[in-house]
Order: structure tokens, then C-alpha cells, then sequence
């Protein structure tokens, strides 16, 4: 089994490709940062430096990669667009649909995926929370292409997570010595009291890659996030 998951350096994606990897799937993670790329290489079978935003280097990947089995997309670009509307330069939003929805529509373009495609959107897509409206539309429009792209890639399966707050690196704008606190505020209105962790989404990920009669939904992971 060929996986490929873009943003598979750190975080949820990195978690994923552990997951993975420990369940014998060959496993081909992407990211830019050189570093990062360092770090991981000897636990999956290749770290490729790969721009998702980056057109050609992502046509260039996907031919040389040729057919796979499945194919995670767990990128996006951090906290670009958070913050109230009127607060918020129209490049930053554009920014943030090009770092996900578009990058994301790109690599389905030309990824030569056999078996699934699972997308990670965000909780913010269906939530109501002051601050995130560009994050609501770039992963609400995320989470609506789900649908259609199961009906027209079909016989491959098309999914997505949600997660609700992860703790990940995707969370270092906040100084560190905040973040505790800013989780617990968070962790108080969640029915699990607690935000996620990276493995949790992977565990997810993991059944939607491997749930042969499932395609066409998007799954919440978010701590009850969206239903409390
Ligand atoms: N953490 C949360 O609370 C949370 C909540 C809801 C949804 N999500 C979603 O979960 C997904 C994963 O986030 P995370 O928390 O795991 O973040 P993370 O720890 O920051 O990981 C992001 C990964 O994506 C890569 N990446 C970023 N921009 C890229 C680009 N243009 N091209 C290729 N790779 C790129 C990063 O590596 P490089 O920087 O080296 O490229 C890294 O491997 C994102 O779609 C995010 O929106 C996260």
C-alpha cells in the first residue's frame, strides 16, 4: 500500500504517517521546510520537499511518484486569515483559500490516486466562533467539495476529518507560555474538556484510508466541538 501525505512533516500529517508506516504501508511525506524534512526521513519511506502551493513542483511530483493508493492532504497555511473580519487584509484571505482549498484542488488534479483521498478540513467549517470567518469559508468550501468529488472520482473513495483544536506546531504563533492557558479556556466548553491530540485525527485518518465502503463524508474529530 502507497501512501502519500502532503504536510506530512509535523503535526496531524506527521502522526498519519507514523500511524501508517507502523501498519506496513509504504509512505511518501511532503512538506518545504528542509529541516523538518531531515527529521522525519528515516521513519517513513521518503520525505520529498514540496511546495502545495507551488504549482509546478507539484505537477512535477505527482508524475514522478506515478500511480498510488491513497492520499492525504493535512496542509494548510497556519494561521493565515485568523482574526475578525474587518481586521483582515483581502491578501491574507486569499492567502488562506491558496495555501488550502486551491492547493488542495490542485493536487487532486493531477495526484494519480487509485483507492482514497482523505482531506483534513477544520471544525471551524460548521462552528460559529468570532475570528474565524476566513477559516469557516476555506474549510466549509473544503469539507462542500467532498460530495462532489466522490460521485466524480468514483470507483476512489473521497473523505475528510474535521478536528476540532489539535495541539500541534500549527499552533506556534501562540507564545508558548499562553498556550496552556489558551487550551484549557478552549478545553472548558468541549464535552471531552480536553483539545485533541495529533494521533487522535490519525486514528481517524487511518479508518477513513482503510474503510473500503465509506466515501463522500466528512468526520468530526473534535472533541464534540460542533455539537456543544
Ligand atoms: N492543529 C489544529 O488545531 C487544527 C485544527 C483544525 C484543523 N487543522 C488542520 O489540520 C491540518 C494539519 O495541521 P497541523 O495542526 O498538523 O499543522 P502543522 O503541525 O503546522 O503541520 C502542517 C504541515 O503542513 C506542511 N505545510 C504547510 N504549508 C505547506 C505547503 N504550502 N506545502 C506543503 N506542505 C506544507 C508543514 O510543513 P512545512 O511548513 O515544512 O511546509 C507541516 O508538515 C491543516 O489543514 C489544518 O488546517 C488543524
Amino acid at each position: 500500500m502507497r501512501v502519500v501525505i502532503m504536510g506530512g512533516t509535523s503535526g496531524i500529517g506527521l502522526a498519519t504517517a507514523e500511524k501508517l508506516t507502523a501498519a506496513v504501508a509504504e509512505v511518501i511525506v511532503t512538506g518545504r521546510d528542509a529541516g523538518k524534512l531531515a527529521a522525519v526521513k528515516d521513519r517513513v519511506a521518503a520525505a520529498e520537499q514540496v511546495d502545495g502551493t507551488d504549482e509546478q513542483a507539484v505537477t512535477g511530483f505527482f508524475e514522478r511518484t506515478g500511480a498510488f493508493d491513497h492520499l492525504v492532504l493535512a496542509f494548510s497555511p497556519g494561521a493565515l486569515g485568523l482574526g475578525p473580519l474587518a481586521s483582515l487584509g483581502l491578501a491574507d484571505i486569499r492567502g488562506a483559500f491558496d495555501g488550502k482549498l486551491f492547493a488542495y484542488l490542485h493536487a487532486l488534479q493531477k495526484a494519480q490516486v487509485t483507492g482514497s483521498v482523505t482531506m483534513v478540513s477544520a471544525a471551524t467549517a460548521r462552528a460559529a466562533a468570532p475570528g474565524t470567518v476566513t477559516f469557516a469559508a476555506v474549510n466549509g468550501a473544503t469539507e462542500r467539495i467532498v460530495p462532489p468529488l466522490a460521485a466524480e472520482l468514483a470507483p476512489v473513495r473521497v473523505n475528510a476529518v474535521a478536528p476540532g483544536a489539535v495541539d500541534t506546531p500549527w499552533w506556534s504563533f501562540v507564545p508558548e507560555e499562553a498556550r496552556e492557558g489558551q487550551f484549557a479556556a478552549m478545553s472548558q466548553d468541549l464535552p471531552i474538556k480536553r483539545v485533541g491530540k495529533p494521533g487522535e485525527v490519525a486514528d481517524a485518518i487511518a479508518y477513513l484510508v482503510g474503510a473500503e465502503y465509506v466515501t463522500g463524508t466528512v468526520l468530526p474529530v473534535d472533541g464534540g466541538y460542533t455539537v456543544a
